[in-house]
């Protein structure tokens, strides 16, 4: 699709486009809630409730966007959440994914769920990636991901530990959510899982789920996995500082505070919201990261000011490939750094540091 750039200059102008390009099964999978989605609105309602008290008269002219997640060095505190299924919405999918992310110098966090091997992923990735995963019942094939990951240069893990079960998306329902004839979740096909089943359920990824994750996930598997791991393993998806804490004493070296993008639990709080009492259970001893309802970059200087080291954008990603591939997802990217950059700047600060909770009234 040729992008009239100044057409698009958000990432709801992305979205708009994505909604009109996608066949309506694809997109409304992308876009659901669990339930109501009332924490779907609350994940960026939740933002403009937050009001920015910026400083002045700082010299602004030059600033550094740069952070530093798990000793990695990044351009900016703005990264790829993994999302499911890329190919659905662009041939290139995964790859097209990654190499945008490697080229905007940021971290692309690559799902299980993947339409595109952990393997061609990073023979094309630029930039860092981090591994999505899912605990499977079938403990071989899950333990067979994580060293693939490692192997294919994946310097990091984070293992989703809020969607053990699935949440009830009814869209999906009503569609009976399939995956496109000739897509398929690559990564398991060694071992034979990489279909949903054939049982006419109503949503075909519901019953995958319920067919193969282990629904027994719990802390002595955070352990196993660590014990497991030659890379940092981060928990994605905690929303309780009691987790946060339990995280640190398992040996994760990083948290995720995410709600899944309200696509678990419905009326749980914004993400910006459970992050407060999180930052202040980890007290520093291990990285916090967001993700949910990022989509300005207000958003991201207001989740730095409340604590977390950097973001994760999941659906905006998804509407970039959507629209324009590669370039589209590079280009959600780049909104959102100059985004961020302007506000930034407008806040009177120069740098990630600066960045703190006076600025948030
Ligand atoms: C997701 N999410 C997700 N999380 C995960 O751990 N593994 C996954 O495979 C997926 N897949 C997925 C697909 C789609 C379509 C969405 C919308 C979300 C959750 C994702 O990583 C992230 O938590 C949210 O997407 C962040 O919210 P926003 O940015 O989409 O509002
Ligand atoms: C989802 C997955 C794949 O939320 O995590 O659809």
């Amino acid at each position: 699709m040729a992008v009239d750039k100044r057409a698009f200059v958000n990432v709801f102008d992305y979205e708009a486009a994505a909604s009109e390009t996608l066949p309506k099964i694809a997109y409304d999978y992308y876009r659901s809630g669990a339930n109501d989605e009332i924490t779907l609105h609350e994940n960026h309602n939740a933002y403009e409730r937050i009001k920015l008290k910026p400083r002045v008269l700082r010299d602004i002219s030059k600033r550094d966007l740069t952070t530093t997640i798990l000793g990695q060095t990044r351009s900016m505190p703005i990264l790829v959440a993994p999302t499911a299924f890329h190919c659905m919405a662009h041939p290139e999918g995964e790859v097209a994914t990654a190499r945008a992310a490697g080229t905007a110098g940021t971290i692309m966090m690559l799902s299980t769920l993947s339409t595109s091997s952990i393997e061609d992923v990073m023979s094309e990735a630029t930039g860092l990636v981090w591994f999505q995963l899912y605990v499977y019942k079938d403990r071989e094939a899950t333990l067979s991901l994580v060293q693939r990951a490692e192997s294919a240069g994946c310097s990091a893990i984070a293992l989703t530990v809020d969607a053990q079960i699935w949440g009830r998306r009814e869209r999906d329902i009503k569609n009976h959510f399939r995956l496109p004839e000739g897509l398929s979740i690559k990564n398991l096909m060694p071992a034979g899982r990489e279909q949903f089943p054939k049982e006419q359920a109503d949503s075909g990824l519901a019953a995958y789920v319920t067919w193969q994750f282990d629904p027994t996930l719990s802390w002595k598997d955070v352990e196993w996995l660590c014990s497991k791991a030659k890379v940092p393993v981060l928990l994605k998806g905690v929303l309780h500082p009691e987790d946060a804490r339990l995280a640190i004493d398992h040996g994760a070296a990083g948290v995720i505070v995410s709600n899944h993008g309200a696509r678990q639990l419905d009326t749980v709080p914004a993400t910006i919201e459970a992050l407060p009492e999180i930052v202040e259970a980890v007290d520093g001893k291990i990285e916090v990261l967001i993700d949910g309802g990022i989509r300005r970059g207000t958003d991201i200087v207001k989740a730095l000011a409340l604590g977390a080291k950097a973001v994760g954008v999941g659906r905006p990603i998804i509407w970039g490939l959507a629209v324009d591939g590669e370039q589209g997802a590079k280009r959600i990217l780049d909104i959102l750094r100059k985004d961020f950059d302007l506000a930034m700047r407008l806040c009177g600060c120069t740098s990630v540091e600066e960045i703190k909770k006076g600025l948030v009234g």
